[in-house]
């Protein structure tokens, strides 16, 4: 059914129709059709407290609204095909095809403007504790990922080369505290968002005496705008979650990153669940990390959105403009972008099989332990300057000899320091390495068992 206008009465003449595609924005925003339901349904009360409706008018409203909501969840396609300008507009037209005039005193006080940014803070801020959810369960994984293998040791790179022996649990720890710092980041989000527009017109406030902290407080929200005019222009609140969306795509591509090395051949350090693996169309032997290279892959268009908004933002005069009704498609993608991509991270880490006796082995050699062996110089009086430099020549005599430092005989030791005795050989072991970093945030296997059990209490379980 064609609906009327909001605003056909100075108009002569008809819309283009090349006009009318361009301008509709129903196609994307009947996602926000819950919400401008329960904004309408607490703008209702609101009209009711006004002295606007009767009781009686009010809860004919509320019950009309109640059906738009049914008859649109139980045949979505009738909305898309309705020809509407925009969710606004439909729900209106719905509405009055079932209450007759009091649907268009509901839009008493209010516009589109406060109207379509109190829909979005509602549906954002729901989605956005869903998400929160999800994370919460991705930090589960990650947890329990690390305590699987808590003797487990891999190398540590810098610059993609072996560099210090680590347990995988640190290893995977370093990753969750920036999952903790992302879900930091979306509980300040859920924070900023959580405030109402709604009552504030179309920009200078409304006339008629809504109560709009009770408004704010009906729809679930911690309070009530405080500018007019800041809170029909503003998306900071949508910028908030697609730079919580940029950084969570940022940290589950390195770690994505990361995974589709060791999974290779070359490191062979994990191996990935052949239900997140596909195989080629050509290579019979090939079996491929695609989960892991689409959560890597996935960062650039959640990076892409939130740019998009940055610029479609910039240079906007105050107040609302018709510009801002690009917020949305890019907001939604994110959205359902980061929340995939949580619940596929999950299955991934879930199901990713760790081979301990690989990363074990890759740690012997590339003389991991060297800085352990400038340390033992430093014990006995060096300089570690002094002891970076001799052992660096070590380093390079027991390349040439293509032996690891554990093997390098005490004569060869002694000629390059008279300091260097029988004892140097305890300080080389795996254990001694990794179990030396005994301070707080250091992979010593005590402090890795504490970080994990602190960890555990901060994702919240004990
Ligand atoms: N579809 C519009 C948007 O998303 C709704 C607000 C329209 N307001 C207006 N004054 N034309 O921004």
């Amino acid at each position: 059914m064609a609906r009327k206008k909001l605003w056909g009465g100075r108009f002569a003449a008809d819309e283009d129709p090349l006009f009318k595609e361009f301008n509709d924005s129903l196609p994307f925003d009947r996602e926000l059709l819950e919400a401008d339901v329960a904004g309408s349904l607490a703008y209702a009360r609101a009209l009711e407290r006004a002295g606007v409706f009767g009781r009686k008018d009010r809860l004919a409203v509320e019950k009309g609204l109640r059906a738009v909501l049914d008859e649109a969840l139980r045949n979505p396609q009738a909305v898309a095909e309705s020809g509407a300008e925009d969710v606004h507009s439909y729900v209106e037209g719905a509405l009055a095809d079932k209450v007759g005039a009091l649907a268009l005193k509901l839009h008493t006080g209010r516009s589109r403007n406060d109207q379509v940014a109190t829909d979005l803070r509602l549906h954002l801020k729901r989605r956005e504790g869903e998400i929160a959810a999800l994370l919460d369960g991705f930090l589960r994984v990650l947890g329990a990922l690390a305590a699987r293998h808590p003797h487990a040791v891999i190398p540590g790179y810098t610059h993609l080369q072996r560099a210090q022996p680590v347990l995988f649990a640190h290893y995977i720890l370093a990753y969750g505290e920036m999952f903790l710092r992302d879900r930091d980041r979306l509980r300040d989000a859920l924070r900023r968002i959580d405030v109402c527009p709604l009552g504030s017109g179309a920009i200078s406030g409304t006339v008629y005496p809504v109560g709009r902290e009770e408004l704010a407080r009906d729809l679930g929200f911690a309070s009530a705008s405080a500018n007019s005019m800041d809170a029909v222009a503003d998306r900071d609140f949508a910028l908030d979650f697609l730079f919580f969306a940029s950084a969570l795509a940022m940290h589950l591509s390195r770690l994505a990153e990361d995974f589709i090395l060791y999974n290779s051949s070359e490191f062979a350090f994990v191996q990935m669940d052949d239900s997140v693996s596909s195989g080629s169309s050509l290579m019979p032997q090939k079996k491929n990390p695609d989960a892991l290279e689409l959560l890597r892959g996935k960062a650039g268009r959640v990076y892409g959105h939130l740019v998009a908004l940055l610029t479609v933002l910039k240079g906007l005069p105050m107040t609302y403009n018709k510009d801002l009704q690009e917020d949305k498609e890019g907001l939604f993608d994110a959205v359902r972008t980061v929340d995939q991509c949580l619940r596929m991270a999950c299955r991934v880490f879930e199901k990713v099989s760790i081979r301990e006796e690989r990363m074990r082995s890759a740690t012997a050699l590339g003389y991991l332990n060297a800085t352990e062996l400038a340390d033992y110089l430093v014990a006995k009086g060096m300089p570690f300057r002094e002891a970076h430099g001799l052992v660096g020549k070590v380093v390079m005599r027991a390349s040439e000899l293509d032996v690891p430092l554990e093997e390098l005989p005490l004569e060869e030791y002694r000629g390059f320091s008279p300091l260097f005795g029988e004892d140097l050989y305890g300080c080389l072991t795996l254990e001694t390495v990794v179990g030396r970093r005994r301070e707080r945030g250091g992979t010593a296997p005590g402090a890795v068992r504490q970080a994990l059990a602190q960890f555990r209490k901060r994702i919240g379980r004990g």
